[in-house]
């Protein structure tokens, strides 16, 4: 390993239990006072949401180094770690050198000390991370994805990379992107006038992926557990704080999983990350805790310790149309659960998660087992406090009858998906499976309210800039 790469970073010197060594520390320099014979410059590169004090003996440094020293300047810093002579930090850097790898003008930085508003922060995406609140939802991020990996590797589950483009549109489960590169100002026509996908890139109309299951069946059918985890992409219309047009999803999909090992698995899963974000990423959560939602950390514990109730579809309805509750949407059999319903039954209700199951067919996927009553289907969502439906799931349906039934009644075309079929034709089992956005998860870890800030560069609506 290089130099660079050993050299300990700011989490490392705030924890270190070693005093007066020398150190080298680079990073953004958040505000910088004092007076004419000492500066204090509060350091931060990142990796942890605490800065490090860089004391400055002014008369040992030139005047014109120490103004190009701003809010938002890039330093490097060689000193003496040592005990820490003001209160709120251990340890501190007596500056021997400094050198500025770059200013920042005062004038034109927009993160200047006061706090910014979220909806200003999302103008300046690239800058961002630069703030505490957004260095600590990333890294916090980061620990999420890497905790999913390590969940799935641990219990047997095998990473399978699903395909982004794809030719066939059969989840139902949003409007979808196309991918062509057609000059779409001069589109080829066939004779009846349409466009004539034979001569686009893939001589097909192609799309960008709503969800990974249906190549992730084919590798449960194989590798018994398998999960995706990547980009998927939904051109639904829809501009609230729980909607982004790409987003990141986890599908793991198991043979011989049925509904019951489906529901045991997502609550076991969710509970070993929000243990997991507890237990690794407890500075940022606190932070959170203060700044953003004071009953974060509680939320969190409660829902690791408490089982999810689990509950049909059915009695969900009844339980809302009972409740006395106006609603902006109707409650009816029949009707999908808006996020408010879901809420209610989670927060006001059963003030804990919910699985809810067996849904209507109608309002489901096509691929989801019919139930005995030929009227519900083995659908299982996942509520949760603030969020609503976290994860949506099933187990498959692995009749060929039933299957091409619904995919007729629906009107997907049985040959666009005969690779799909033959998982039915060969070697069929029981099986199941879901889906949980990786930003509906962070909404409820980070306690943020818009799921524009809990991703880097958020895509909505008539909004990808950067
Ligand atoms: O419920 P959905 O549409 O299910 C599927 O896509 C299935 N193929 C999953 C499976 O069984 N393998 O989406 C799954 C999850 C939702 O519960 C939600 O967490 C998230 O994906 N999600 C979104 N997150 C952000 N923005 C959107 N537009 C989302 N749509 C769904
Ligand atoms: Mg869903």
């Amino acid at each position: 390993m290089s130099k660079e790469a050993n050299r300990p970073k700011i989490a490392d010197l705030l924890q270190c239990g070693e005093r007066d060594i020398e150190v080298t520390v680079k990073g953004w320099v958040r505000t910088k006072r004092g007076n004419k014979n000492v500066a204090f410059i509060a350091l931060n590169d990142g990796t942890t949401i605490n800065n490090i004090q860089v004391v400055v003996d002014v008369a040992g440094f030139d005047e014109e180094l120490l103004k190009r020293v701003t809010t938002g300047s890039c330093l490097r810093v060689e000193g003496t770690l040592v005990e820490s002579m003001g209160s709120g930090q251990p340890v501190e850097v007596q500056a021997r050198e400094i050198e500025v790898y770059g200013s920042a003008d005062p004038e034109t930085y927009p993160l200047q000390k006061k706090g910014h508003t979220l909806e200003f922060l999302r103008e300046i995406a690239h800058l961002r991370p630069r703030t505490n609140t957004f260095g600590a939802v990333l890294r916090i991020r980061h620990a999420m994805s890497y905790a999913i990996h390590k969940y799935f590797n641990d219990h047997g589950f095998f990473y399978l990379h699903t395909p982004l483009i794809t030719g066939s549109d059969a989840e139902g489960a949003g409007a979808m992107f196309e991918v062509t590169t057609l000059d779409l100002n001069n589109l080829p026509r066939t004779d009846e006038g349409k466009v004539d996908y034979s001569q686009d890139f893939f001589g097909k109309q192609c799309n960008l992926t709503v969800s990974g299951q249906l190549e992730g069946e084919t590798g449960a059918m194989a590798l018994s557990k398998i999960y995706t985890f990547g980009p998927t992409f939904r051109a639904e219309n829809s501009n609230t704080p729980r909607h982004l047009a790409e987003f990141w999803m986890i599908e793991p999909e198991m043979a011989f999983y049925e509904l019951e090992d489906n529901m045991d698995l997502a609550e076991d899963f969710l509970k070993y990350l929000i243990r997991y974000a507890l237990d690794n990423c407890a500075d940022d959560l606190e932070f959170l805790n203060k700044m953003y939602d004071p009953e974060l950390i509680e939320r969190l514990r409660f829902v690791a310790e408490n089982g999810f109730v689990r509950l049909d579809y059915t009695e969900g309805i009844d339980i809302l149309s009972k409740s006395g509750m106006k609603f902006e949407f109707p409650v009816g059999w029949g009707l999908d659960l808006q996020s408010e319903h879901e809420r209610y039954l989670v927060e006001q209700h059963f003030k804990k998660p919910v699985i809810l199951i067996n849904y209507p067919k109608e309002i489901k996927a096509f691929y989801m087992k019919m139930n005995a009553d030929g009227r519900t289907v083995r659908a299982m969502d996942v509520l949760f406090p603030k969020i609503g439906e976290i994860i949506g799931g099933s187990e498959r349906e692995t009749d060929m009858g039933v299957l091409t039934g619904r995919m007729a009644e629906i009107g997907i075309p049985a040959e666009e998906m005969w690779w799909y079929l033959d998982l039915r034709r060969f070697g069929s089992a029981p099986h199941s499976g879901f889906g949980m956005g990786l930003e509906r998860l962070l909404l409820f870890i980070t306690g943020m309210a818009n799921i524009r800030d809990v991703i880097p560069y958020p895509r909505t609506p008539k909004n990808a800039e950067f």
